[in-house]
């Protein structure tokens, strides 16, 4: 049996009349068949308003690694709520947020809050343009900042209008955006060392920073190829820039040093949102003492009424001491679980001879659907995921799944959680195996 959708298909006809487009982020239009509503979830699982149960690997695009309504969680924000929502001032709870990102992360030697990553990815290349003197901030093809006008340059450029390998453009996938900002960027392809020398080279002197999301989430799901990016920290540390990492997604997922410390890397500011909050709005922009300078003199703004709400911080205390109490057990349950999925995913694939290939390192994992006569192989950068992905068939595919109750993100990304055990990822196999059945079944390219 399909899972069915009326509840929220009313419920969707009924928000277009008062919320634009009936959706509060142009994303989450890409739900097929309908952008669903939810009731309630409790760790791996979730309920829509249909009463349909989903094993969710969406997980709130990607922020609650600690799983829905974690035990705990809504204690410690009840906690404070009774205390006081929100003073626009300081209390004690910002200190020990800011102290265990100090104890987790090597790079974090002083830290500012903010409620979005968006707005931490401006103030990071406002205080790197303020820091250097310089206008401009070199970027990746694919990777995705936000979605301010700065942060969305290059992120989704069509075939037709990307540029040379040599000179990618930089378009920008929205109308209404101030145009000077585009002048303002440098993209370069990603995961090609020497490419990014030469770009480097073409404007030096001139560039404040370079951005990236240490494994790129937001485009397939592809790692760094091997010395990237300490191509990125040399090629940063000769010229004067700024080496800003990306961590909204990898931030705490990849354990309690984040993506840089896997890595090995470390760089001179850090964007985090997401899981550092576990589901409540609130971001962080972490960096070297010197990184902050022109903060800490007056000279760069950064400000925000609700920056450091007391009941985020109650959160992110929470689930800071979730990743520390875990020790070295993270993130290495979460990579087995995800390769166990990925693994099973591409088993039956196989079985049903469906050209799907997940990516990535488990415990976050892109399934790329191979155009017809495609390549094999892993998908290296944005243009090689554009020229092999086939979007619709995986649309399908997706759809399937979801009506078999196992949720993955629009896009074909999938996140395990810390609540997700190996009995979800049997059941979500079982339940995908039927999913895959109804897709060879029905689609037609
Ligand atoms: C790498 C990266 N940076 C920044 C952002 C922006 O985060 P937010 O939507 O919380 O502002 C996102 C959101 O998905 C992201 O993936």
């Amino acid at each position: 049996m399909s899972y069915t959708f009326p509840r929220s298909t009313e419920l969707f006809s009924r928000a277009q009349k008062s919320i634009v487009g009936g959706i509060n982020s142009g994303i989450r239009k890409m739900e097929a068949p309908v952008p669903l509503y939810f009731d309630h979830g409790k760790g791996s699982r979730l309920w829509d308003v249909d009463g349909n149960e989903y094993i969710d690997f969406q997980t709130g695009q990607g922020a609650l690694l600690y799983g829905h309504a974690p035990a705990g969680m809504a204690e410690a924000i009840a906690e404070q709520a009774k205390k006081g929502t929100h003073w626009a001032a300081q209390c004690e709870l910002e200190i020990e947020v800011a102290e265990r990102l100090q104890k987790m992360i090597p790079g974090a030697e002083r830290v500012r809050f903010n409620n979005s990553a968006t707005e931490v990815v401006l103030a990071a290349f406002r205080l790197a343009r303020a820091h250097t003197g310089r206008k401009l901030i070199l970027k990746f093809e694919g990777h995705y900042h936000g979605w301010a006008d700065e942060g969305l340059v290059g992120f989704a450029p069509p075939p037709d209008q990307w540029g040379t390998e040599d000179e990618p453009t930089r378009l920008h996938p929205s109308q209404g955006v101030i145009p000077e900002v585009l002048e303002q960027f440098v993209v370069a392809r990603w995961n090609d060392p020497e490419h990014l020398r030469k770009r480097v080279d073409q404007y030096r002197g001139k560039i404040a920073a370079i951005v990236f999301e240490p494994v790129l989430c937001n485009t397939s799901c592809i790692p760094p190829v091997s010395g990237l990016l300490q191509t990125i920290r040399e090629l940063c540390d000769r010229d004067g820039m700024m080496m800003i990492a990306d961590e909204t997604i990898t931030g705490f997922r990849f354990g309690a040093g984040c993506a840089q410390t896997h890595f090995g890397v470390l760089p001179d500011l850090t964007i985090l949102g997401k899981a550092i909050g576990g589901g409540v709005p609130f971001a962080a922009l972490v960096g070297k003492e010197a990184s902050f300078a022109k903060i800490l003199s007056g000279e760069v703004v950064h400000a925000g009424t609700l920056n450091a709400n007391p009941l985020c911080l109650a959160a992110a205390k929470w689930c800071l001491d979730e990743i520390l109490a875990l020790g070295d057990t993270h993130p290495t349950q979460l990579i087995d679980l995800g390769q166990k999925m990925m693994a099973g995913l591409h088993h039956l694939a196989d079985q049903h001879r469906i050209p799907l290939r997940p990516q990535g390192p488990g415990l976050v994992f892109h399934t790329t659907m191979l155009k017809p006569g495609a390549e094999e192989g892993p998908v290296m950068s944005y243009r090689d995921y554009v020229q092999r992905h086939d979007a619709p068939r995986w649309a399908h595919l997706r759809r399937c799944l979801l009506e078999k109750g196992v949720r993955a993100i629009e896009r074909g990304l999938w996140f395990v959680s810390l609540a997700h055990v190996e009995a979800d990822v049997d059941e979500a196999l079982q339940r995908a195996s039927l999913a895959f059945a109804q897709h060879a079944e029905t689609w037609q390219s």
